[in-house]
């Protein structure tokens, strides 16, 4: 054969192998999303299996989910295997035409494994160990509690990893939802160890890290290394110790679940995939992390209590940030994502539990369908009746066989999803005016972990920071991507960087170039105070940071939560009471705002500066009411066309050629339709929580 030949052969199969690799070869596309549910039949009378599949199947679900919690049934005693249950269930799946997700148990050891191995189990900050009686006790960093999970992960992905009907696997339950992620066992205490010497080297090279000098906590030998634990603690925690042991825990976490998609990847065929579900509510887990897996999905859970939306009912539908972020985030992290868990409607475990409003499950539904999820997953098709949630609402009320109120909304958006696969159209494009506002968010858990241990005011909240500009960046309507720093931030026309406190100059050299080849990057508070071990710099206080914003001095001011300051930006005066920084430009910014007042009036609170083909924006104040942050960005964002002007609590999506209008407040809302607009869901004047769906034609 030809050398050319050989080559071009070599390319394809390259570029057929790197095609292979993406998750998006597990998901037909014109699906849009699959819709499925959990089902547990060990819950469950056997003879009422059938019936529930059956009904699953007829309510138009697309496929149902196993076993996340059932080691005990799966290996009722050490060794014993017993999988008729499964079998059967797998079988009458099949019957009624249903694909499968099946789960790896390790949530939960069986009462024999702990009572053989007590040391498996974590150990509390108060210095207790943890007893069977509820899931998720185990510790990630036992060797022993993994050998037993090695066994089962293996005898599951044998029996069942060429099975055609199981389309892929979920490793765990929320393994960002234990409790005692943060555990102080002598496990992790040697695991953390074995980390810091990996990390340092040397115990030298640690005390100065750690900065241990400082109240002569001075080690000698990593052997002398405790994991900080504040409840143990006179005084407040070494914050470097803090967040190296949360940087650790996200490891151990993400070393949890890469070993088991490894066991599972070496039985089970190239057409299943691997998964496992967090939640992004909790820090101490990454996803970023968990790279043996082809793509992270997440679960969300949105009225009980907290999260009060927008108007009178706001409590009972939520905001939309709560899926919004989450599907701008897991869709970035391998190219595909989904939703494992959905709250189904009302919850047992919340502040209150309240109903949530009529068409809200459904809202969610199509929240997650527009941010580009492959797969949505109801938690769960039969109401306990037994056991720690009895009063979780599930598809079926608890008779088993009347479809509950928000069950139902649930079956409508299956029936619907069947009009929008037929008007999927694969050549659908962007629209441009979306494309030129299209937006990144950069986010590093580092900083989170940093600065929520140290948020120097009690009212400072990085969560609610990151949310802040999300939101006001969806009232433009603009497409967000949160990401991470491994990205090529030239895909985005404008990158917003909220509060990254730790950096280096690689990152700063980064951002410089962005902007110089025309990005618009918008940097907020607190950004670049510190390097990467969370030291201060030795130089003024974010002084690596001012030649980029146009700074030549920075010092940053809190108040007290009942009294307000002002900042003036053209004839406007908007107030702030969290969190201010003070800035002196240089001669290369604007200033677009100045303190109205304190004893620096004057003195810039927004700069702004053009670099190469792009500019630089630092808000340096963080408001409760969000209007100073938004006009800044308004300014910005106007000077690339039309944006939208959208109410807090409306959303408007745009995915594979269908926009997505979603009321998340108490009233209804008309939603701007243009004249080409084909409605294919839902009317323009949209009650509250309702949806309209429209695709523009030619
Ligand atoms: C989730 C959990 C489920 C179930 C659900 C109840 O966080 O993963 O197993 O407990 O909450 O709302």
């Amino acid at each position: 054969m030809k050398r050319s030949c050989l080559l071009s052969l070599s390319l394809i199969f390259t570029l057929l192998a790197g095609k292979a690799e993406h998750p998006q070869r597990f998901f037909d596309r014109k699906d849009l999303i699959l819709s499925g549910t959990y089902y547990y039949p060990e819950q469950w009378p056997s003879d009422q299996w059938e019936r529930d599949i059956k009904k699953i199947a007829a309510l138009g679900f697309e496929f149902i989910h196993f076993g996340e919690f059932a080691w005990a049934f799966m290996e009722p005693r050490e060794g014993m295997y017993d999988f008729v249950w499964l079998d059967e269930a797998i079988r009458l799946s099949q019957k009624y035409g249903l694909k499968i997700i099946l789960c790896t148990p390790s949530a939960i050891p069986p009462v024999w494994l702990s009572e053989k191995h007590p040391d498996i189990m974590c150990v509390t900050d108060g210095g207790q160990s943890l007893q069977h009686g509820a899931r998720q006790p185990a510790s990630w960093a036992s060797d022993t509690y993994r050998s037993y999970v090695e066994k089962i992960v293996a005898v599951l992905a044998k029996r069942y990893g060429n099975n055609p009907a199981v389309i892929g696997w979920q490793i765990d339950n929320e393994p960002s939802h234990y409790k005692y992620s943060y555990e102080y066992s002598e496990n992790n205490r040697r695991k953390f160890i074995g980390w810091l010497r990996d990390k340092y080297g040397g115990i030298e090279v640690l005390n100065e890290a750690w900065g241990t000098a400082f109240w002569s906590e001075t080690y000698g030998s990593f052997d002398q290394i405790v994991i900080p634990n504040p409840e143990r603690l006179a005084g407040k925690a070494n914050p470097h110790a803090m967040l190296d042991f949360k940087r650790y825990t996200a490891d151990m976490a993400a070393s949890f679940i890469n070993f088991q998609a490894d066991i599972l990847r070496r039985h089970i065929s190239e057409g299943q995939w691997i998964t496992s579900n967090t939640m992004p509510a909790h820090a101490q887990v990454d996803p970023a992390r968990m790279d043996h897996l082809d793509f992270p999905t997440y679960t969300r859970y949105l009225v009980h209590g907290l999260n009060i939306g927008h108007g009178g009912q706001g409590f009972r539908i939520s905001k939309p940030e709560m899926i919004g972020w989450n599907n701008d985030l897991y869709r970035n992290f391998k190219g595909v994502t989904g939703v494992m868990e959905i709250q189904p409607g009302q919850v047992n475990w919340g502040v209150y539990n309240p109903q949530t409003y009529p068409g809200a499950v459904r809202l969610w539904y199509y929240h997650i369908l527009a941010g580009g999820n492959k797969l949505v997953c109801h938690y769960r098709f039969r109401q306990p009746l037994k056991g720690s949630e009895q009063y979780h609402y599930g598809t079926m009320q608890t008779d088993g066989i009347s479809v509950s109120r928000t069950g139902e909304e649930i079956v409508r958006f299956n029936r619907e999803l069947s009009i929008l696969r037929r008007n999927y159209n694969p050549e659908a494009r962007m629209p441009p005016k979306l494309e030129k506002i299209r937006t990144a968010i950069l986010v590093n858990p580092d900083n989170r972990w940093e600065m929520d241990f140290q948020p120097q005011t009690e009212q400072w909240n990085t969560v609610v920071h990151y949310d802040k500009y999300y939101n006001i960046v969806k009232s433009f309507a603009a497409p967000v991507d949160i990401i991470g720093e491994n990205a090529d931030f030239s895909k985005w026309p404008v990158l917003v960087v909220p509060a990254f406190q730790l950096l280096d100059k690689t990152l700063i050299d980064r951002w410089r170039k962005y902007v110089e080849e025309g990005g618009h990057l918008v940097l907020t508070c607190r950004t670049g105070q510190k390097n990467r071990n969370a030291h201060l710099w030795e130089a003024k206080l974010s002084e690596p940071i001012y030649k980029l914003i146009g700074a030549r001095e920075l010092f940053f001011d809190h108040l007290p939560p009942d009294i307000w300051a002002s900042v003036k930006m053209d004839s406007d005066i908007f107030t702030w009471n969290n969190w201010a920084d003070v800035l002196q430009p240089d001669r290369t910014s604007e200033t677009w705002a100045v303190h109205n007042d304190q004893f620096y009036a004057g003195s810039a609170a927004v700069l702004h500066k053009k670099t190469g083909k792009g500019s630089v924006t630092y808000i340096g104040v963080d408001s409760d009411d969000s209007r100073l942050e938004k006009e800044v960005l308004r300014r910005i964002y106007k000077n690339r066309g039309e944006i939208y002007d959208l109410p807090e609590g409306i959303i408007l999506e745009w995915r594979d050629g269908f926009w997505f209008g979603l009321n998340y407040t108490s009233e209804p809302y008309r939603f701007p339709i243009p004249a080409n607009a084909q409605i294919l869901i839902g009317i323009p004047e949209t009650p509250a929580a309702g949806v309209i769906v429209w695709k523009e034609s030619k």
